[in-house]
């Protein structure tokens, strides 16, 4: 089977397609025939040595993946050879193969494609673990979602839509705001490329409240970080909640502990990788309501783009230039 290998960290050009023996499951595990492989900012932050988690060199990133079961392992009892499946890895699914804990995978149905399946576990289940468990996010509030045309912050369009709030999406151009507003999104404005000045901070704050009926957001979703962080906070309600997503800007913004008290606020931070570690059944629950959401048309995944796997470079290129819209797919 081939597989896209990071060899050393670098450019994603430089990932090499090898060769590689067909790996066997152990127990517990599925073997895997990877039709489609949804692409995220951890793959782009592993290939750069920059994310938490990090893989013994060499390896393919690729977090998740759809496909047909191949092989079982030893006491596999809830999944068959054949079945359509869907299922988070960590990294692997850059390749025609991969094993999987059977625990994780979810079932994929006729009605969804891989593209799709291969493009929902971790934004939707980020984004659900999110506004559900950490914020509360109740029918009526106020949403504001940052990078709203990304991977996470589209997710979290349509879900805050799904849960009754009013969603305010914000990007960095006009175009990323229109997709928002077609998944949902009640409002939107764009926002300026870094660095930002005083004033265009100021105005940042001043535009989040406007667009919040001049109350600011119950909750805002900020998967962007960096010198967005402190005007959106700016712009809270009175007991709203801030989630801590992600720092996709660059640099992790460092608050100034008293906005917080003058807000009675909440700065909540959210891990879902660490959820479904700790959490198995109850993130594996979320994932089929997601996927049943889907099936049912009430949940439509936006994937932009589809790469081969000897193009899959361009996959993440696009990510790495804040370049990508909803999702891009790897497919096999
Ligand atoms: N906490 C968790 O459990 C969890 C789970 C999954 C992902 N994440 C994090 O969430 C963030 C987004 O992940 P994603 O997979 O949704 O990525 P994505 O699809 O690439 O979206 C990231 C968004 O961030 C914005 N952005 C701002 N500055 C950027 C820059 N310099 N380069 C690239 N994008 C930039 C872009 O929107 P604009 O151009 O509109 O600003 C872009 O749409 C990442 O930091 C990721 O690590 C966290």
């Amino acid at each position: 089977m081939k597989a896209m290998l990071v060899t050393h960290y670098g450019p994603p050009e430089e990932m090499e397609l090898r060769e590689l023996p067909s790996p066997k499951p152990g127990a517990n595990q599925v073997l895997i025939d990877v039709k489609a492989c949804g692409v995220n900012f951890p793959d782009v932050l592993m290939l750069a040595d920059k994310y938490q988690f990090k893989p013994a060199l060499p390896f393919p990133v690729g977090g998740e993946v759809a496909g047909i079961v191949r092989e079982l392992g030893e006491g596999v009892s809830n999944v068959k050879v054949g079945d359509r499946v869907a299922v988070s890895i960590g990294n692997g699914g850059f390749a025609e193969q991969v094993l999987a804990d059977s625990r994780r995978i979810i079932p994929v149905p006729a009605n969804v494609s891989f593209e799709v399946a291969s493009a929902f576990i971790v934004t939707y289940g980020t984004s659900y673990h999110a506004l559900k468990d950490r914020a509360r996010l109740k029918a009526g509030e106020t949403l504001v979602v940052l990078g709203a045309a990304g991977g996470v912050g589209l997710s979290a369009v349509e879900l805050g839509v799904a849960m009754g709030a009013k969603v305010i999406a914000g990007a960095s151009s006009q175009e990323k705001v229109d997709l928002a507003i077609k998944h949902g999104a009640a409002d939107g404005f764009v926002y300026p490329r870094l660095p930002l000045s005083r004033d265009q901070q100021k105005a940042l704050s001043d535009t989040i409240k406007a667009k919040t009926d001049g109350k600011g957001a119950d909750v805002l979703y900020d998967p962007v970080g960096d010198q967005y962080a402190e005007p959106a906070l700016r712009a809270m309600n009175w007991e709203g909640r801030y989630l801590v997503i992600g720092f996709a800007a660059g640099e992790i913004p460092k608050i100034p502990l008293n906005l917080t008290l003058l807000k009675g606020c909440d700065v909540q931070g959210v891990f879902w990788g660490a959820f479904t570690g700790r959490n198995p059944k109850a993130a594996n629950e979320d994932l089929r309501a997601i996927m049943g959401m889907i099936s049912e048309g009430k949940l439509k995944p936006d994937v932009s783009a589809t790469f081969s796997l000897a193009d899959s470079a361009k996959a993440v290129r696009l990510l790495q230039d804040r370049k990508a819209m909803g999702k891009v797919v790897v497919t096999m």
